[in-house]
């Protein structure tokens, strides 16, 4: 096997998103170490999937809402390869339920905070410390996935769209503070992507897409986002941080 670019994270990488990130990540020369919540039975195939491509994977299971456990989580993270060069904060959970804003409760509000905002802050700032500690060897980047809902409205997904918002000011300081050290921070906003997580949603968003809502007028798929990641990972950009990528076929363009 060649010599790796790097040794990257992902976050929630048993299924959607996270594994398109982790396939494409393998596909350009990194090795991944790869997480997802205990009772994820889908992590173990996303480990099979990028030792297909010749690059090798450690599943690391932990639920990135739970701070404390943060310390270990890393730990066994960072010893899987001797050290982490790319972590992309992707795990996330959409509303229990779409509803009105008005309804929103306290507990829906909260759980979405404790693993959209609060684990990816402080997951980042525990892999952060190690890197700053860390010989920089490599191009390094925090990348993290937000949403187009950083910035459009859904009423009915009120606490998802502050969490996300949270997350794209997250990424600028995070930015800001690790610049000197070498170490790039990018933000993700995906559109409509075509997961699990959108597929309660998916006749809904086929009108968007057959009314022309969607300049390119189709589905987003794991590996649009996976491409776009593993592009900004390999240092592509390396004298852009803190930038916002959109991963949308246009949809954030303003239109009259
Ligand atoms: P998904 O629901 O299909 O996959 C999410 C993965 O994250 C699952 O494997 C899940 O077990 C894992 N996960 C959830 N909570 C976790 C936790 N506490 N700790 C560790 N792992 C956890 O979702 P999808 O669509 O792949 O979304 C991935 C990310 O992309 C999320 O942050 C989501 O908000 C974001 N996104 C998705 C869009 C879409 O259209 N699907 C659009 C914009 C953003």
């Amino acid at each position: 096997m060649s010599e790796a670019l790097g040794n990257a994270l992902v976050t929630g990488a048993g299924r959607g998103i996270g594994r398109g990130i982790a396939l494409a990540l393998a596909q350009k020369g990194f090795d991944l170490v790869v997480n997802d919540v205990d009772r994820s039975s889908e992590l173990d195939e996303t480990v099979a999937l990028i030792r297909e491509t010749g690059r090798e994977a450690v599943a690391v299971r932990a639920d990135i809402a739970d701070v404390a456990g943060h310390e270990a989580f890393v730990e066994a993270a960072w010893r899987a390869f001797g050290g982490l060069h790319c972590l992309v904060n992707n795990a996330g959970i959409s509303v229990a339920k779409r509803d009105d804003i008005l309804t929103v409760t306290p507990e829906s509000f909260d759980r979405l905070m404790d693993v959209n905002l609060r684990g990816p802050f402080f997951l980042t700032q525990t892999i952060a410390k190690r890197m700053l500690a860390a010989p920089q060897d490599r191009f390094r980047s925090i990348i993290t996935i937000s949403s187009i809902n950083a910035g459009f409205v859904a009423v009915d997904r009120a606490e998802y769209c502050l969490s996300k918002t949270g997350l794209a000011m997250m990424s600028k300081i995070y930015a800001v503070r690790l610049a000197e050290a070498g170490i790039n921070c990018y933000e993700v906003q995906p559109g409509i992507i075509r997961t699990d997580m959108t597929a309660v949603v998916r006749e809904r968003y086929d009108r968007l897409f057959e009314t022309g809502r969607v300049p390119i007028a189709r589905w987003g798929e794991t590996e649009d986002v996976g491409h776009a990641v593993a592009m900004l990972a390999s240092g592509a950009l390396r004298y852009s941080t803190g930038e916002t990528l959109h991963v949308d076929g246009g949809l954030a363009i303003g239109r009259l």
